[in-house]
C-alpha cells in the first residue's frame, strides 16, 4: 500500500529532498522525484534512521484505519466510470444523453439534480454503471494526488471527424499510468464528414490496444446527438466490469468513500455527494471526513429521492455535516460520535502543527522517536 510522498516524508523528518532522494537510491531506488508515493516499509526504514518511527494509531494520534479487506464477504457492484477525451468532442453530450436515457430515469421524472455522479440503469443487460460527472475537477485530482482510484473505467470519447488531439493524448496517458481499463467511444458518427476508421488507426499509433486491430479495447461508434449505439456503449461497460470483477464489501465493515462534490445550501446547511467504495452507509451513521464528521440525518440520490442505505459505487448526498468537507476528502464510519470528534480535534492540532504537510494520513502514522 502507498504510504506517503518523499517530499511529505521529507517535511515530517525534516530532512532536505535531495539529501533524501540519496538516501533512497543507496536503498536501490532509481529515478525518483519529490513526489514519488512510498510505501510503508521504505518510509519506516527512512524514517528510522532520521530518529522518527511508524506509529499505527495510538492514542496520541487517533485516527481511523481501513480494515483489511475480507475477500468472503466481496460482492460485485457497479462500476465506476469518468469520461474522457479532447475538447468539443462530445463528452458532456455523452453523459447527458446516458442520463436522461436511463430507464430508472424515466420512471422516476429524470435526473433532477446534478450532483456530480449517477447512476444509469442499462437498458439490455439491467445493469447499474455508476458515472462520474466532472473528472477534471481538483476534487480528482485530490484523490490521485493521495493514490486513490475511484475510476474502474475510462471511457475515451473521440470525434469521429476530428480524431487523436492533444487532449485524448492526455487521457491514454493518464489512463495507462493509473492502470484504469479503457474503452474508446467514437462520436459524432451521425456526421456525414466522419472517419471512424481513421480514428481506429490514429489510436493504434498512440498505443491503444484496439479490438479493431486484434487488441482487447473496444471500440465503439456512437452519436451522442442521435442515441446511436449509446446502449452498445453501455452493455461494453457492463461486459468490461464483468470480466475485470469489481467487488466490494457491502456489509460488516465500517463504511468508506470520497467526497465529490459539497456546499452550502441555504437553511439545510452543509451538503456532500458522497461515493461509497466499501460497505454501506445510513442514517444515523457516523462519517468522518477530512477535519469534519457527521451523522447522517438524511440522504437523497441524483433523483432528490430519499435513500434508506448506499452500498458502494452509489453516489449519495448526505446531510447533517458539523462543517463542509472538502471535495477529495475521503470518507470514513466512526463506530460512535465520541471517536469521530478526537480524530477530528487530531486532524485538526496535526495540521495546525505541521501545517506545510499535506499528507495528513501519512503524518499521524508517524511520530518523533522517544529517546
Ligand atoms: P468540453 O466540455 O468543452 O471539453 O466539450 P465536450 O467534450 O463536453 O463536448 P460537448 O458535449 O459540449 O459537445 C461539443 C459540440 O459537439 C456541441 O456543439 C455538441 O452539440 C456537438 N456534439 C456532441 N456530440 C455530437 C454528436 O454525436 N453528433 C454531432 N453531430 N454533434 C455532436
Ligand atoms: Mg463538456
Amino acid at each position: 500500500p502507498r504510504f506517503c510522498t518523499v517530499s511529505n516524508l521529507a517535511t515530517i523528518i525534516n530532512a532536505k529532498v535531495p539529501a533524501l532522494l540519496r538516501n533512497l537510491e543507496s536503498l536501490g531506488f532509481e529515478g525518483l522525484t519529490h513526489d514519488y508515493i512510498l510505501d510503508q516499509e521504505n518510509a519506516t526504514l527512512i524514517a528510522d534512521d532520521y530518529g522518527f518511527e511508524v506509529v499505527l494509531n495510538d492514542e496520541t494520534g487517533i485516527d481511523i484505519f481501513p480494515e483489511p479487506i475480507n475477500e468472503l464477504l466481496l460482492q460485485t457492484r457497479a462500476p465506476i466510470v469518468t469520461i474522457m477525451g479532447h475538447v468539443d468532442h462530445g463528452k458532456t453530450t455523452i453523459l447527458d444523453y446516458l442520463r436522461n436515457s436511463s430507464i430508472v430515469d424515466q420512471e422516476h421524472g429524470g435526473i433532477t439534480q446534478h450532483i456530480g455522479a449517477f447512476s444509469v440503469t442499462t437498458p439490455v443487460s439491467k445493469k447499474s454503471i455508476t458515472f462520474l460527472d466532472t473528472p477534471g475537477h481538483a476534487a480528482f485530482l485530490k484523490m490521485r494526488e493521495r493514490g486513490a482510484n475511484v475510476t474502474d473505467i475510462v471511457v475515451l470519447v473521440v470525434a469521429g471527424d476530428d480524431s487523436v488531439k492533444p487532449q485524448t493524448i492526455e487521457a491514454i496517458k493518464h489512463a495507462k499510468k493509473a492502470g484504469v481499463q479503457m474503452i474508446v467511444a467514437i462520436n459524432k458518427c451521425d456526421k456525414p464528414g466522419a472517419n471512424p476508421d481513421k480514428v481506429v488507426a490514429d489510436l493504434s499509433r498512440h498505443e491503444v490496444d484496439v479490438e479493431d486491430y486484434g487488441g482487447d479495447v473496444q471500440v465503439i461508434r456512437v452519436s451522442g446527438k442521435t442515441g446511436l449505439n449509446m446502449d452498445k456503449l453501455e452493455e461494453a461497460i457492463v461486459t468490461l466490469s464483468e470480466i475485470m470483477d469489481v467487488k466490494a464489501e457491502v456489509e460488516k465493515v465500517p463504511a468508506e468513500g470520497w467526497v465529490i462534490e459539497s456546499h452550502l445550501k441555504k437553511g439545510l446547511g452543509s451538503v456532500a455527494t458522497v461515493l461509497v467504495t466499501r460497505g454501506t452507509v445510513k442514517p444515523g451513521s457516523i462519517l468522518v471526513a477530512g477535519q469534519t464528521y457527521c451523522r447522517v440525518k438524511s440522504m437523497k440520490d441524483e433523483h432528490g429521492k430519499v435513500v434508506r442505505a448506499a452500498c458502494p459505487s452509489k453516489p449519495v448526498e448526505v446531510w447533517g455535516w458539523r462543517d463542509l468537507p472538502e471535495a477529495g476528502d475521503s470518507v470514513i464510519q466512526a463506530k460512535d460520535e465520541k471517536l469521530a470528534k478526537k480524530v477530528v480535534d487530531n486532524r485538526a492540532n496535526r495540521a495546525k502543527t505541521i501545517d506545510e504537510a499535506k499528507d495528513v494520513d501519512a503524518i499521524n502514522k508517524m511520530r518523533k522517536k522517544q529517546r
